[in-house]
């Protein structure tokens, strides 16, 4: 979400985002975003906003935008609607102390478990042994704490799963399965790897995608991975592997020819407007659908009387994907233009498709490489493929979905950062500490307290604020819009709007360490190794 965006809408609760980087998504680089508009633009993240309306009891970080945008949830908000199973993941790599951004994902993990959700929070600690060189023994400390601070604020580890990925077999399995997949150009052109990279980098980067698919190993489920927008290249390539390992594809097709997505959406066209030229509209005829493909491409195509949807395909699609379509229905010459659903075998054992084919009711046509079904709407294709697939032996992945949270501003301008204390908020900071963290940060207020009451302050650039709607403001709107509207009304200082926050930090910290203490037990009767037996 953009800083324009948030002013076109109310209550602008959310802060902005002052980090001075370009868009860049790397991640193990810095993790700042300068402008979030570039995320949907160049990389197809959607907004939140459009689905936020469907989601049951919005958690706050979704109604003050925090999080902005998301890949393909919908299928986990359906699943959460109907009561059907779902899952929720995320990963941690203990590098450092657990602070107030890893918050956020704590509480989007948390979040998804209450409503229902099966839930996995997992420590990555082969990725921050490869990739951030960190020894076993900081690794244990490090993870202890991040999985208390999980704990405190509601994990419940009875029901969800806890693991870290050096004691995961199924994981490193999984990893290796998916490996096969995908090569090194691939994680090159990804992730920039070079010939320098070492092995185990990519070995990280293969485990995390065994990480992100590793809730569907028992059944195939919409799960979402909740990560800062730094972490997209991992989810778009889970997608993708996910996709690969499917054994069966699911089209809709018009002929028996092959033909590429967007060929077929020329096919698709032609057939809708075949009305207009076929002799038998109830059969039109391939080589009917060419000609009249080939004359529109010198006439007008509206005043052939065709529009809409058919007139847009026709002028978005390359020339020369028309031509190749063309010349494919030309081929095909007698041969009706009929609607039906195909299923590509991509990657199915033999007698996974001679099981499809066999599963398959109604009329049929069957070819080297696919399978053309007439009597099947798309959704049950998918649903016979999939079941065909899982029992054959394959895994039946859905494409993982995701949600993007805004980063945190450091305390200090700039990013947050885990190497910088003045920055962030450690959730282990003595309390005292975090109240002077608090009280020496950055403002949005104005040169004097005059310029401020006539002004107003700039809460949208203000990290005091951001505190409040992230963090201190906790589940109450109305109050983070109250300092927000004061803010920016001129009718609250920084000292006191500073005073009020330290106070509660210092409040929220006192009591989240207390939790700490009383789930420690809770962590040592949970289901995960707290010490690595592993050297180096
Ligand atoms: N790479 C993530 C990070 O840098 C950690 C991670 C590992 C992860 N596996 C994951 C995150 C799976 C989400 C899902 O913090
Ligand atoms: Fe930030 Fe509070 Fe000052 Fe507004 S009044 S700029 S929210 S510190």
């Amino acid at each position: 979400m953009t800083g324009d965006h948030e002013r076109a809408k109310e209550p602008l609760t959310d802060g902005g985002a002052a980090g001075a980087d370009e868009v860049a998504l790397d991640p193990w680089g810095s993790s700042s975003v300068s402008d979030y508009r570039k995320l949907f633009e160049e990389f197809g993240i959607e907004t939140f906003d459009e689905l936020l309306e469907d989601v049951p009891h919005p958690h706050y970080l979704m109604r003050r935008g925090v999080i902005f945008g998301h890949r393909d949830y919908r299928p986990v908000l359906e699943a959460m609607a109907e009561d059907e199973p779902f899952a929720v993941l995320s990963g941690f790599m203990p590098t450092g102390d657990p602070h107030i951004g890893h918050k956020l994902v704590f509480d989007e993990i948390i979040w998804h478990q209450q409503q229902g959700g099966d839930a996995y929070a997992l420590i990555a600690d082969l990725e921050a042994h490869a990739a951030r060189g960190l020894s076993w023994d900081e690794i244990d400390e490090h993870a202890r704490d991040y999985l208390l601070s999980l704990l405190a604020l509601g994990f419940d580890p009875e029901e969800g799963t806890l693991y870290r990925q050096s004691t995961n077999r199924e994981v490193q399995d999984l990893a290796f399965e998916l490996g096969i997949d995908a090569n090194f150009s691939e994680l090159g052109a990804i992730y920039g790897f070079d010939g320098e990279t070492d092995v185990a980098h990519m070995q990280s980067v293969v485990t995390q995608m065994a990480d992100i698919l590793y809730p569907q190993l028992e059944e195939p489920k919409p799960t979402v991975i909740p990560v800062g927008p730094d972490q997209d290249p991992h989810v778009r390539l889970a997608r993708d592997l996910a996709t690969r390992m499917r054994f069966f594809g699911v089209t809709t097709a018009y002929a028996s020819f092959e033909a590429t997505d967007t060929e077929l959406e020329v096919v698709a066209a032609a057939y809708d407007a075949r009305e207009t030229y076929a002799e038998d509209p109830d059969l039109p005829r391939c080589g009917e659908a060419a000609e009249w493909l080939a004359d529109a491409e010198s006439e007008a195509v509206s005043a052939d009387g065709v529009e809409g949807v058919v007139e847009d395909v026709l002028e978005t699609v390359p020339d020369n994907v028309r031509g190749t379509t063309i010349s494919k229905l030309e081929n095909a010459g007698m041969e009706p233009l009929r609607p039906r659903t195909r299923f590509l075998d991509r990657r199915a054992t033999d007698d996974a498709f001679a099981a499809l084919i066999e599963t398959i009711d109604g009329e049929k046509r069957v070819f080297d490489e696919h399978v053309d079904a007439f009597d099947l709407v798309h959704d049950e294709a998918e649903a016979l493929a999939r079941e065909i697939e899982l029992a054959n032996g394959g895994y039946g992945f859905l494409p993982p979905s995701s949600i993007y949270h805004r980063f945190m501003t450091g305390l200090t301008g700039g990013k947050m950062s885990s190497s910088i204390p003045a920055s962030h908020i450690s959730l282990l900071d003595d309390p005292e500490d975090g109240y002077d963290k608090v009280k020496a940060a950055t403002t949005g207020g104005r040169e004097t307290a005059e310029l401020q009451r006539e002004l107003g302050g700039k809460a949208d650039e203000c990290p005091v604020y951001e505190l409040y709607a992230y963090l201190l403001a906790g589940d109450d709107d109305e109050f983070a819009k109250l300092v927000y509207d004061e803010c920016v009304g001129g009718d609250r200082l920084c000292g006191d709007c500073k005073e009020q926050a330290a106070q509660l930090m210092k409040e929220f910290l006192a009591e989240h360490q207390e939790k700490r203490e009383e789930v420690a037990d809770l962590l040592e009767a949970a289901d995960i190794e707290l010490e690595s037996t592993r050297r180096g």
